[in-house]
């Protein structure tokens, strides 16, 4: 592939404290050199000879690519973040930002605390829009490598030295300030509003649970903190329990096969939380069968391992549980 260099998206002359001068030099020799190195890397891997070269040199130049890929897509970005006059968001960038910063002035606070931090180094400073989340987050990216997965960058201040150096010297927070004057806010909020059309990572989907409400372990956690009464029924398969060393605090195991011996224990006026090992099934089922029979209940997504991943707490899982969980049955 050959990339193709991108026309300036900002007009120097008419930056406020920013000259026309260090913009050229920047495209000129920082983001055009990104952008030969580029091509130069790619040919390189295209022409790259598998039989005669080390997995390593491959290994090598696959890094050296992503660090001038990026340089050209976040100087491409840098560009298109000056021209406005940085001081009107518009309203759905605004309130996205106070949404998830606060304040706007919290967000600019940070922002700019975050490049002054890095003034003197390098490195970029990014407003990315996180789809999984939702949500925008300024970020340091180092070595050109903005490394939030999916993350969507939409506006971009360049702190390497490169950035400032011929106009400003060593006054960054002077170069800062000068950036923040020229932010172009709606072009921003066009590429915020692409930015959220990018559609979160895709959840897992249970088509044949689609009717069986799920609650998440961190809800779980909150009932059991603010003392909610639940009853939370641990499902895993009963040849599961031999090797299951512990269980979750607040739940008892009951053998998801013989509910019919332990739905009568159960009450109707509270909620039933019902779990397996994974989550992926008999949690579900279980769940499913005891609203047919008019329970409140709903199944724990992720089951057993995820209350674990969170850290939530657990005991032992012993002969004496199982035994106690089955004299509680029987009783
Ligand atoms: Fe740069």
């Amino acid at each position: 592939m050959r990339y193709q260099l991108a026309p300036l998206y900002c007009r120097p002359w008419t930056l406020n404290g920013i000259s026309a001068r260090l913009i050229e030099s920047h495209y000129e020799n920082n983001y055009g050199a990104a952008l030969n190195r580029l091509n130069v890397i790619s040919r390189e891997i295209e022409q790259f000879d598998f039989s005669t070269t080390s997995d390593q040199s491959l290994a090598r130049l696959k890094r050296d690519e992503i660090v001038a890929l990026n340089s050209t897509l976040l100087h491409e970005l840098y560009f298109a973040s000056l021209g406005g006059d940085g001081r009107v968001l518009p309203d759905a960038l605004a309130n996205a930002i106070a949404k998830d910063f606060g304040s706007v002035d919290r967000w600019r606070q940070e922002f700019v605390g975050i490049a002054n931090g890095l003034a003197g180094g390098s490195g970029w400073v990014l407003l990315t829009y996180v789809p999984r989340d939702g949500r925008l987050i300024n970020q340091i990216a180092s070595d050109h490598d903005p490394n939030i997965a999916g993350g969507v960058p939409i506006l971009a201040l360049d702190m390497y030295e490169h950035a400032y150096h011929l106009e400003f010297g060593a006054n960054a927070s002077a170069y800062i300030a000068a950036f923040m004057r020229n932010i172009d806010w709606s072009a921003v909020k066009l590429r915020y509003e692409d930015a959220i059309k990018v559609a979160p990572p895709r959840p897992l989907e249970q088509k044949q649970f689609a009717d069986v409400p799920s609650i998440s372990v961190e809800e779980v956690r909150e009932m059991l903190e603010s003392g909610t009464s639940v009853q939370i029924i641990d499902t895993r398969p009963k040849h599961y329990t031999t090797k299951a060393q512990d269980i979750m605090e607040g739940a008892v195991w009951r053998d998801p096969e013989r509910l019919d011996d332990w739905i009568g224990t159960l009450s109707k006026t509270e909620p039933v939380v019902t779990f397996c090992v994974y989550g992926f099934h008999i949690g579900c089922e279980t769940a499913s069968t005891l609203r047919k029979a008019g329970f409140d209940a709903r199944y724990m997504s992720g089951g057993h391992f995820a209350w674990k991943a969170i850290k939530g707490p657990v005991r032992l899982f012993d002969d004496g549980a199982l035994v106690n969980s089955r004299l509680t049955v029987t009783s």
